[in-house]
Protein backbone atom coordinates (compact mmCIF):
# COMPACT_ATOMS: atom_id res chain seq x y z
CA UNK A 1 0.00 0.00 0.00
CA UNK A 2 2.67 2.53 -0.90
CA UNK A 3 -0.30 5.09 -2.93
CA UNK A 4 -2.85 6.76 -2.15
CA UNK A 5 -5.32 5.56 -0.30
CA UNK A 6 -7.50 5.22 2.67
CA UNK A 7 -5.88 4.56 6.01
CA UNK A 8 -8.00 4.05 9.13
CA UNK A 9 -6.24 5.17 12.55
CA UNK A 10 -6.95 4.93 16.05
CA UNK A 11 -5.50 7.05 18.48
CA UNK A 12 -5.48 9.49 15.93
CA UNK A 13 -4.59 12.21 18.86
CA UNK A 14 -2.08 10.41 20.19
CA UNK A 15 1.59 11.71 19.39
CA UNK A 16 2.42 8.52 17.62
CA UNK A 17 -0.91 8.94 15.74
CA UNK A 18 -0.38 12.30 14.51
CA UNK A 19 3.16 11.41 13.46
CA UNK A 20 1.83 8.37 11.60
CA UNK A 21 -1.02 10.56 9.48
CA UNK A 22 1.77 13.39 8.88
CA UNK A 23 3.41 10.56 7.06
CA UNK A 24 0.78 8.73 5.33
CA UNK A 25 -0.48 12.52 4.11
CA UNK A 26 3.12 12.78 2.65
CA UNK A 27 2.99 9.66 0.51
CA UNK A 28 -0.42 10.83 -0.95
CA UNK A 29 -2.76 8.82 1.37
CA UNK A 30 -5.61 9.55 3.38
CA UNK A 31 -6.67 9.22 6.78
CA UNK A 32 -10.01 8.33 8.69
CA UNK A 33 -9.34 8.86 12.45
CA UNK A 34 -10.77 7.45 15.48
CA UNK A 35 -11.02 9.11 18.44
CA UNK A 36 -13.57 10.29 21.29
CA UNK A 37 -12.21 13.81 20.30
CA UNK A 38 -14.76 15.28 17.29
CA UNK A 39 -12.23 18.19 16.10
CA UNK A 40 -8.91 16.41 15.47
CA UNK A 41 -6.42 18.34 13.33
CA UNK A 42 -4.31 16.35 10.90
CA UNK A 43 -6.82 14.07 9.55
CA UNK A 44 -9.58 13.75 6.66
CA UNK A 45 -11.99 12.46 8.58
CA UNK A 46 -12.84 11.71 12.26
CA UNK A 47 -15.38 8.65 13.51
CA UNK A 48 -15.92 9.57 16.79
CA UNK A 49 -15.92 6.24 18.94
CA UNK A 50 -15.21 4.96 22.61
CA UNK A 51 -13.24 2.20 22.20
CA UNK A 52 -13.73 0.99 26.06
CA UNK A 53 -17.44 -0.41 24.02
CA UNK A 54 -15.75 -2.48 21.50
CA UNK A 55 -19.18 -3.76 20.41
CA UNK A 56 -20.17 -0.18 19.51
CA UNK A 57 -17.85 0.39 16.73
CA UNK A 58 -18.81 -1.88 14.09
CA UNK A 59 -22.07 -0.67 13.32
CA UNK A 60 -21.03 3.42 13.00
CA UNK A 61 -18.32 2.87 11.07
CA UNK A 62 -19.89 0.86 8.66
CA UNK A 63 -22.16 3.46 7.71
CA UNK A 64 -19.22 6.15 7.92
CA UNK A 65 -17.14 4.01 5.34
CA UNK A 66 -20.29 3.42 3.40
CA UNK A 67 -21.44 7.11 3.71
CA UNK A 68 -18.51 8.19 2.25
CA UNK A 69 -17.79 5.64 0.20
CA UNK A 70 -14.12 5.19 1.69
CA UNK A 71 -12.31 1.65 1.04
CA UNK A 72 -9.43 1.34 3.80
CA UNK A 73 -6.14 0.32 2.73
CA UNK A 74 -4.33 0.31 6.22
CA UNK A 75 -5.19 -0.04 9.64
CA UNK A 76 -3.19 1.21 12.56
CA UNK A 77 -4.64 0.50 16.43
CA UNK A 78 -2.76 3.54 18.41
CA UNK A 79 -5.20 3.82 20.98
CA UNK A 80 -3.95 2.48 24.33
CA UNK A 81 -4.55 3.38 27.98
CA UNK A 82 -2.95 2.63 30.63
CA UNK A 83 -3.84 2.56 34.64
CA UNK A 84 -0.18 1.76 36.75
CA UNK A 85 -1.17 0.61 39.94
CA UNK A 86 -0.42 -2.69 41.48
CA UNK A 87 -2.54 -6.41 40.51
CA UNK A 88 -4.52 -5.93 43.44
CA UNK A 89 -5.77 -1.91 43.14
CA UNK A 90 -6.99 -2.66 39.36
CA UNK A 91 -10.66 -1.67 39.76
CA UNK A 92 -12.91 -4.25 37.74
CA UNK A 93 -13.62 -0.91 35.41
CA UNK A 94 -9.89 -0.49 35.12
CA UNK A 95 -9.05 -3.85 33.90
CA UNK A 96 -12.43 -4.05 31.43
CA UNK A 97 -11.18 -0.23 30.17
CA UNK A 98 -7.70 -1.62 29.98
CA UNK A 99 -8.71 -4.92 27.68
CA UNK A 100 -11.40 -3.17 25.93
CA UNK A 101 -9.41 -0.24 24.46
CA UNK A 102 -5.92 -1.63 23.65
CA UNK A 103 -6.99 -5.35 22.83
CA UNK A 104 -10.65 -5.74 22.28
CA UNK A 105 -11.25 -2.83 20.27
CA UNK A 106 -8.10 -3.47 17.44
CA UNK A 107 -9.99 -7.14 16.96
CA UNK A 108 -13.06 -5.68 16.38
CA UNK A 109 -11.62 -2.86 14.50
CA UNK A 110 -9.83 -4.99 12.19
CA UNK A 111 -12.82 -7.68 11.58
CA UNK A 112 -15.03 -4.96 10.62
CA UNK A 113 -12.51 -3.69 8.14
CA UNK A 114 -10.76 -6.61 6.77
CA UNK A 115 -13.69 -7.77 4.36
CA UNK A 116 -13.21 -3.97 2.61
CA UNK A 117 -9.73 -4.39 2.48
CA UNK A 118 -8.56 -5.56 -1.11
CA UNK A 119 -5.55 -7.93 -1.38
CA UNK A 120 -2.14 -5.57 -0.04
CA UNK A 121 -4.08 -4.33 2.57
CA UNK A 122 -2.16 -4.11 5.33
CA UNK A 123 -2.41 -3.46 9.47
CA UNK A 124 -0.16 -2.44 12.07
CA UNK A 125 -0.70 -2.87 16.16
CA UNK A 126 0.98 -0.05 18.28
CA UNK A 127 2.59 -2.75 21.00
CA UNK A 128 4.46 -2.08 24.12
CA UNK A 129 7.85 -3.10 25.72
CA UNK A 130 5.08 -4.27 28.23
CA UNK A 131 4.43 -6.97 26.41
CA UNK A 132 7.40 -8.48 27.06
CA UNK A 133 8.55 -6.77 30.62
CA UNK A 134 7.26 -5.57 33.43
CA UNK A 135 8.50 -1.61 34.36
CA UNK A 136 9.90 -0.90 37.61
CA UNK A 137 7.94 2.55 38.28
CA UNK A 138 3.73 2.68 38.31
CA UNK A 139 2.97 -1.49 37.21
CA UNK A 140 0.10 -2.09 34.77
CA UNK A 141 0.32 -6.10 34.74
CA UNK A 142 -2.96 -5.82 32.79
CA UNK A 143 -2.16 -3.62 30.41
CA UNK A 144 1.34 -5.73 29.96
CA UNK A 145 -1.02 -8.86 29.19
CA UNK A 146 -3.42 -6.64 26.70
CA UNK A 147 -0.59 -6.26 24.73
CA UNK A 148 0.79 -9.27 24.91
CA UNK A 149 -2.58 -10.55 23.48
CA UNK A 150 -1.87 -7.69 20.82
CA UNK A 151 1.36 -9.62 19.24
CA UNK A 152 -0.60 -12.93 19.65
CA UNK A 153 -3.40 -11.56 17.47
CA UNK A 154 -0.56 -10.15 14.72
CA UNK A 155 0.25 -13.71 14.24
CA UNK A 156 -2.91 -15.44 14.05
CA UNK A 157 -4.43 -13.03 11.70
CA UNK A 158 -1.41 -13.22 9.65
CA UNK A 159 -2.07 -16.91 8.98
CA UNK A 160 -5.67 -16.71 8.60
CA UNK A 161 -5.90 -13.33 6.13
CA UNK A 162 -2.48 -14.19 4.22
CA UNK A 163 -4.08 -16.31 1.79
CA UNK A 164 -6.11 -12.63 0.60
CA UNK A 165 -3.00 -10.92 0.46
CA UNK A 166 -3.30 -8.84 3.53
CA UNK A 167 -0.63 -8.33 5.98
CA UNK A 168 -0.53 -7.66 9.93
CA UNK A 169 2.33 -6.67 12.06
CA UNK A 170 3.19 -4.90 15.30
CA UNK A 171 6.04 -2.42 16.55
CA UNK A 172 7.22 -2.72 19.99
CA UNK A 173 7.74 0.88 21.41
CA UNK A 174 10.56 0.95 24.55
CA UNK A 175 10.26 3.68 26.53
CA UNK A 176 9.02 7.05 25.98
CA UNK A 177 8.49 10.69 27.02
CA UNK A 178 5.02 12.51 26.38
CA UNK A 179 1.83 10.90 26.60
CA UNK A 180 1.18 7.96 28.97
CA UNK A 181 5.22 7.44 28.72
CA UNK A 182 7.81 7.90 31.35
CA UNK A 183 7.85 11.53 31.65
CA UNK A 184 8.89 11.14 35.76
CA UNK A 185 11.47 8.84 35.28
CA UNK A 186 12.95 9.71 31.87
CA UNK A 187 16.35 10.23 33.01
CA UNK A 188 16.83 6.92 34.44
CA UNK A 189 14.93 4.86 31.93
CA UNK A 190 17.23 6.83 29.19
CA UNK A 191 20.14 5.44 31.00
CA UNK A 192 18.93 1.96 30.35
CA UNK A 193 19.15 2.21 26.58
CA UNK A 194 22.30 1.17 24.63
CA UNK A 195 22.57 4.48 23.14
CA UNK A 196 21.24 6.02 26.61
CA UNK A 197 17.76 7.76 24.45
CA UNK A 198 14.05 7.29 24.72
CA UNK A 199 11.93 6.04 22.03
CA UNK A 200 10.45 8.86 20.08
CA UNK A 201 7.03 9.51 18.50
CA UNK A 202 8.33 9.53 15.31
CA UNK A 203 10.99 6.85 15.38
CA UNK A 204 7.43 4.92 16.18
CA UNK A 205 5.78 6.26 13.32
CA UNK A 206 8.27 5.62 10.97
CA UNK A 207 8.50 1.76 11.89
CA UNK A 208 4.76 1.53 11.47
CA UNK A 209 4.63 3.29 8.36
CA UNK A 210 7.42 0.95 6.62
CA UNK A 211 5.57 -2.03 7.69
CA UNK A 212 2.36 -0.69 6.26
CA UNK A 213 4.09 -0.08 2.37
CA UNK A 214 5.45 -2.03 -0.95
CA UNK A 215 8.69 -1.73 0.94
CA UNK A 216 7.95 -4.11 4.04
CA UNK A 217 5.62 -6.93 1.45
CA UNK A 218 7.38 -9.79 2.76
CA UNK A 219 7.04 -9.63 5.81
CA UNK A 220 3.85 -10.42 8.17
CA UNK A 221 3.32 -11.87 11.57
CA UNK A 222 6.19 -10.03 12.74
CA UNK A 223 6.79 -7.42 16.04
CA UNK A 224 9.05 -5.11 15.29
CA UNK A 225 11.17 -3.70 18.19
CA UNK A 226 11.87 0.17 18.80
CA UNK A 227 13.93 0.82 21.70
CA UNK A 228 16.92 2.18 21.24
CA UNK A 229 18.38 -1.30 22.64
CA UNK A 230 16.23 -0.86 25.90
CA UNK A 231 17.43 -3.20 28.65
CA UNK A 232 20.50 -4.85 26.54
CA UNK A 233 23.41 -4.51 29.03
CA UNK A 234 23.46 -6.63 32.29
N1 LIG B 1 4.06 6.59 25.69
C1 LIG B 1 4.75 5.45 25.87
O1 LIG B 1 5.72 5.38 26.64
C2 LIG B 1 4.37 4.22 25.11
C3 LIG B 1 5.28 3.16 25.11
C4 LIG B 1 4.94 2.01 24.43
C5 LIG B 1 3.73 1.94 23.75
N2 LIG B 1 2.85 2.99 23.77
C6 LIG B 1 1.60 2.86 23.02
O2 LIG B 1 1.53 3.89 22.05
C7 LIG B 1 0.18 4.25 21.81
C8 LIG B 1 0.00 5.75 21.99
O3 LIG B 1 0.41 6.06 23.31
P1 LIG B 1 0.57 7.55 23.87
O4 LIG B 1 1.55 7.51 24.96
O5 LIG B 1 0.78 8.50 22.74
O6 LIG B 1 -0.89 7.72 24.53
P2 LIG B 1 -1.80 8.95 24.81
O7 LIG B 1 -1.18 10.26 24.49
O8 LIG B 1 -2.34 8.71 26.19
O9 LIG B 1 -2.96 8.70 23.73
C9 LIG B 1 -3.83 7.64 23.85
C10 LIG B 1 -4.66 7.54 22.58
O10 LIG B 1 -5.61 6.49 22.76
C11 LIG B 1 -6.90 6.98 22.49
N3 LIG B 1 -7.89 6.41 23.41
C12 LIG B 1 -7.73 6.16 24.73
N4 LIG B 1 -8.89 5.70 25.25
C13 LIG B 1 -9.79 5.67 24.23
C14 LIG B 1 -11.16 5.30 24.13
N5 LIG B 1 -11.86 4.88 25.18
N6 LIG B 1 -11.77 5.39 22.92
C15 LIG B 1 -11.09 5.85 21.84
N7 LIG B 1 -9.79 6.19 21.87
C16 LIG B 1 -9.15 6.11 23.04
C17 LIG B 1 -6.84 8.48 22.70
O11 LIG B 1 -7.79 9.11 21.85
P3 LIG B 1 -8.88 10.21 22.31
O12 LIG B 1 -8.50 10.64 23.72
O13 LIG B 1 -8.81 11.31 21.33
O14 LIG B 1 -10.18 9.48 22.24
C18 LIG B 1 -5.41 8.82 22.27
O15 LIG B 1 -5.35 9.09 20.90
C19 LIG B 1 -0.65 3.41 22.80
O16 LIG B 1 -1.12 2.25 22.16
C20 LIG B 1 0.35 3.05 23.87
O17 LIG B 1 -0.03 1.86 24.54
C21 LIG B 1 3.16 4.14 24.41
Amino acid sequence: VSGPGWLVLSGARSSIGQCVAERWHRRGGRVLGVSRTPDLPGVDVVITLDLSRPDGITEPLTEVLERGRIAPHAFVHAAGVVFADRARHTTADERRRTLAVNLESAFVLMNALEPRMGAGGSSVLVSSIDAAMAPAAGPSAIYGAAKAGLEALVRHLAVEWGPEGRRINAVRPGPMAGGMGVNADAARYAGRAADRRLTTAAEVADAVVFLLGEEASGITGQILTVDHGFGLEY
